[in-house]
């Protein structure tokens, strides 16, 4: 065959979490399971169909509105809604219009247009990511143009925060530097900030005019819908410039309907208007404007009361699950006589839990028990049942 043009391109890696996602689907045997990929499931191991997306959904097809274009930036109420949600009501940023929000692909799509943008108006990209953080941070600023660094944060002798370290980190970065930060539920390790470490990550960004980009793909799986979005409020009382990803995906179970918003808070709502034109661009020139169905249900819901007050339901039970099966891991483990004590794990946010496994036990508990985890250790608790949970504890105590 005549040489092609493609004999240049090297095979990707399999991605470390949805490659592994698809490895669990084909793998035969019956009592697998699946703690890579964050995803809730029900004690039945099921995705749900919230009650709330249920009923939105019933009301948008009764409706029988014809598919057609969304604006460039979403569905218009949605952008209102998400606003409520990270500022609170009575926000100065939503009084005063300074804030533009776009309809996003789901948290990733987001933090790309996000990306994209700053990419755009930065002399030296540079950004900071947390060390360790979703793997998929790093790539996506890489790919739109940034240089990508880290700064300290999880402490594997505590099991806590690197605090000290983390503020010096930040304090060394040269300004306009992103810096990249998990709003609540830190993704993979389950450790958060506490209030007044935001505090002291917020006045070392003002002062050192770092850019704060703050990833929230989890609001409501810490400890509820307004106190996950504590950090959120602590930027936006300094009153500085930052941006917001925010994912639909995990807290309406709306996962392939890819839903998502970029948030970019700035000075004024002149700035405000001439930040939209530009994200607009962005998005224009990637995939011309987003899809419907998801944006509409969010914006259903986040628009109407009643709604609301039903999504909060719903939270509350995938959340309070995941704290129950938190709490069932550890007690399991140390009951069957576990090497190792694993009592952190119930103080940890959101769906995941950094269990301290190494790679090779990792590899162990996927081989030898079909226990899919990502190699960091990190486990998604949120697919724990009452059902899978003391197979699973054994497989971990078998792998220590
Ligand atoms: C995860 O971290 O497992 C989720 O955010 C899914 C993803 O896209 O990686």
């Amino acid at each position: 065959m005549a040489d092609s043009i493609f004999d240049v391109v090297k095979q990707a890696p399999d991605d470390p979490i949805l490659g592994l996602n698809e490895e669990f689907k084909t793998d035969p045997r019956e009592n697998k399971v699946n703690l890579s990929i964050g995803v809730y499931c029900t004690e039945e191991g099921k995705v749900p169909l919230l009650n709330v997306v249920d009923t939105a959904e019933k009301q948008m097809v009764a409706e029988g509105a014809p598919h057609t274009y969304l604006p460039i930036s979403g569905v218009p109420a949605l952008a209102t809604g998400v606003q409520k949600l990270l500022f609170g009501e009575d926000s100065p940023i939503i009084k005063e219009k300074r804030a533009a929000t776009v309809q996003s692909l789901g948290g990733t799509g987001a933090l790309k247009v996000g990306a994209d943008f700053l990419c755009d108006i930065l002399e030296k990209p540079k950004a900071v990511v947390s060390a360790p953080t979703w793997q998929n941070h790093v790539a996506i600023f890489e790919q739109a143009g940034f240089k990508v660094g880290s700064y300290a944060y999880y402490d594997k002798e505590t099991g806590g925060i690197a605090f000290k370290k983390l503020i010096d980190d930040l304090k060394d970065l040269k300004k306009d530097t992103v810096v990249i930060l998990h709003a609540c539920c830190h993704n993979p390790t389950g450790v958060d900030l506490s209030l007044d470490q935001w505090k002291e990550v917020v006045k070392v960004c003002v002062k050192g005019k770092l850019i704060p980009f703050l990833d929230i793909a989890y609001q409501g799986f810490g400890d509820g819908l307004e106190e996950d979005a504590a950090s959120i409020r602590e930027f936006a009382k300094a009153g500085i410039p930052f941006l917001v990803a925010s994912s639909f995906s995990k807290s309406f179970s709306l996962y392939g309907e890819r839903i998502g918003a970029l948030t970019v808070v700035c000075n004024n709502q002149e700035e405000a208007s001439r930040v939209m034109s530009k994200l607009k661009s962005c998005i224009r020139a990637n995939y011309s404007n987003p899809p419907m169905h998801g944006g509409v249900i969010v914006a259903k819901v986040l628009s109407d009361p009643e709604l609301l007050k039903v999504w909060h339901e719903d939270l509350k039970e995938m959340r309070v699950r995941i704290k129950q099966m938190r709490r069932a891991l550890a007690d399991e483990l140390k009951t069957i006589g576990a090497k190792k004590d694993f009592e952190f794990m119930v103080k940890q946010k959101g769906m995941f839990s950094f269990s301290g496994l190494s790679p090779e036990q990792v590899q162990r508990l996927k081989d030898e028990f079909g226990v899919y985890a990502v190699k960091s250790g990190r486990f998604c608790i949120a697919s724990l049942n009452t059902k899978n949970v003391k197979y699973t504890a054994k497989a971990i105590k078998e792998v220590l």
